[in-house]
This record gives structure tokens, sequence and C-alpha cells, in this order.
């Protein structure tokens, strides 16, 4: 069983991947996607989207990147992707999943679930251009409008020789509304040549239950649910091997998001660091109600050491209220 880190324009990017590798439990993180029309992208795109490529591709925590390409056309692909391996990218992820108007509009994405044909033929390509050693694998939808592509689509990954498939067990229609359609990927896994990764709505340890038992997956890769809940993928873990775990109560997430600043600023200028918390805090609300009160408490705040200043306060505040309730 391996647990992968999904792919997340705008929100994972390398400081998100090293808070959420230290936590533990992914075995694998996308970088967000290279957008490759017809250029031969600088070296330098390729370490601004994937700083790890300083580090042989891995995190600080020692847990590899994939550069994630999205384009249309295979020979930019290829050209790209080879570049990426050159400088040490240890696989190569293809985005035929995103379902942003502006990327279908520019011949990228999940609107070529609608062409089995050029699903090969990028995948073809890149895998001919990338060393056998690196992995290229592809990242798909249930389909475009419906799901009466998904045999062909899939059987163009194989042939083209994949790695790997990752399933968002939905279609580009379906958005990001639950529920995520994990049946429909039983199929796929049950006669596939390749690992299938499930992929949509794993929010808790029973989902992933729910999710492998219907998808007939042994890997997951999750994406706003351990967002949510940083150490989703080391409560499953544990759950699979039937070993004890205690959850990360509010207080270690608030030390996470101290933490979060520090990495933030040190990437980042510093008028952004705030709507990087205040998003990240976003999507911890779902899990933790405290969330919400630290969101008050900085959503009108600016400057790092401002949102610093406030995680500390509120830290202290719960500390205290907790010996209250301790000492009552
Ligand atoms: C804000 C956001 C950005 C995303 N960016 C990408 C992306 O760059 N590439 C990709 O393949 N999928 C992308 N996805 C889809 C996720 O990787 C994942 O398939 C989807 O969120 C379903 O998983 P989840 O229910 O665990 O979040 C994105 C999703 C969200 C919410």
């Amino acid at each position: 069983m391996r647990i992968m880190l999904a792919p997340m324009e705008g929100v994972v990017d390398h400081t998100m991947r090293t808070m959420l590798t230290a936590v533990g439990g992914l075995d694998r993180c996308v970088t967000e996607f290279v957008r490759v029309t017809t250029a031969k992208l600088p070296a330098r795109t390729f370490y601004r989207y994937c700083p790890e490529l300083h580090n042989n591709g891995l995190t600080p925590s020692g847990v590899p990147v994939y550069l994630q390409l999205l384009g249309g056309q295979p020979e930019p692909m290829a050209i790209n992707a080879a570049r990426a391996a050159a400088l040490g990218a240890p696989g190569i992820d293809i985005n035929f999943g995103c379902p942003a108007k502006q990327v279908n509009r520019s011949d990228g994405g999940s609107v070529l679930l609608k062409e089995p044909d050029r699903v090969y033929a990028i995948i073809d390509a890149v895998r001919t251009a990338v060393p056998d050693n690196i992995p290229v694998t592809a990242k798909i939808r249930l389909g475009f409008e419906d799901r009466s592509l998904l045999g062909d689509v899939c059987q163009a990954v194989f042939a083209a020789n994949a790695g790997e498939l990752t399933i968002h067990a939905r279609t580009k229609q379906d958005g990001y509304k639950p529920p995520a359609y994990w049946s429909a990927i039983q199929a796929i896994s049950a006669n596939s040549p390749i690992p299938v990764i499930a992929n949509g709505e794993i929010w808790s340890v029973e989902d992933y239950r729910q999710c492998i038992k219907q998808s007939g997956c042994a890997d997951i890769m999750l994406g706003r649910g351990i967002l949510a809940c940083p150490d989703l993928a080391k409560q499953i873990t544990a759950a699979q091997k039937q070993q004890a775990n205690t959850a990360m109560d509010w207080l270690m997430v608030v030390e996470l998001l101290a933490q979060f600043c520090i990495v933030t600023e040190a990437a980042y200028q510093r008028r952004y660091v705030g709507n990087r918390v205040k998003q990240w805090l976003g999507y911890l609300r779902r899990q933790y109600p405290l969330a919400e009160v630290l969101f008050d408490d900085v959503k009108r705040l600016k400057w790092p050491e401002e949102i610093a200043t406030a995680i500390e306060v509120h830290k202290q505040s719960q500390q205290t209220s907790r010996l209250k309730q301790r000492v009552g």
C-alpha cells in the first residue's frame, strides 16, 4: 500500500510538500503543473516548480517529487520531460485531469480525455524521450462529459507504457462535487498491467477503507483530505498495519502552522505569507473547529510577524484553557 500526495495547483507547492511529508506516511509527491506549449522551457522554470531538484528530487524528509507536465502536443511534452529528467526529476507525471476552462481551451488537461489517441501519443513520446529508469505516470479523471471513453483512455495509457495510472474518480463534468465514484475504477484496476492509484474524497480512515474496497486499488492519492487532516496518511498507514496511532491534536497542528509561516517566509515575498496560512486554515476548518477561531484571529492580518504572533497567542490561550479544564 502506498499513499501519494495529490498535485494541487496554487496549494501544494514545495513549502506544503515540506510540511506534509515531515508529518509522515506519504510515499510520493507531485509538483504543481508545468504548462508546456511549444517552447523548450528554461531550467529555472523546473527549479522554480520543483526546488527539490536541488536535493535529488526529494523533499527534506526524503520523499520523491515527480515533475508534473500539462500540455497537448507530444513533441514539446517529450522535449521538456527529457529536460526535467536530465535535471534530476525522479519521475514525470502527465496531467489529463485538469478541469479549468482556460487550460482546456488551450489544449491540455481533461479535454484530452476526449481523444484517447492523443493520450497515447503524448505518453508514448514522453516515455520514449525519458530514460528507462525514470517512471512516466499519468493522472486522469473518469472522463470529460461522461465515462464512455474510460476504457479506451486506460488502454492508451497502458499501450504507451506508462508506469502507473492515477484515477480521480469523477468526470470533468462532476467537478469536485461529492461523491467520488470509487467503484467505477474497479474494472480498470482488476485488469490493469500497471498499478492503479485511486483518488478522490478520501477524508478519513473509513473513507480509505471504503475506497480500496470499492476500487480494488492498493494505492491511494490524498488531496484536500490531507490538507484538512495533516496526519491522515499516517493514520491510514497505522490502521492498515493494525497499529495504534494517536491522531494529531489541534495544538500540534498549530505548531505545524507556526513552522509553515517560517518556511513560507523563506520562500516567498513577505506579503504572500498571510494568504498561504489563511488558505491552509480554510482546509483545516473542516477537521478542526478551532481552526475557525484562529482563522478569525488572522483574517485581517497580512505580515508574517503579525500572523506568527497571532498563532503564538492562540496557542497559549489554548494551552491555558486545557490546563484549566484539567485542574477544574
Ligand atoms: C486547488 C486544486 C488544485 C488542483 N491542481 C491539480 C493539478 O495541478 N494537477 C492535477 O492532476 N490535479 C489537480 N487537482 C486535483 C487533485 O489532484 C485531486 O485529483 C482532487 O482534488 C481529488 O482528490 P481529493 O478529493 O483528495 O482532493 C487539483 C485540485 C484542487 C482542489
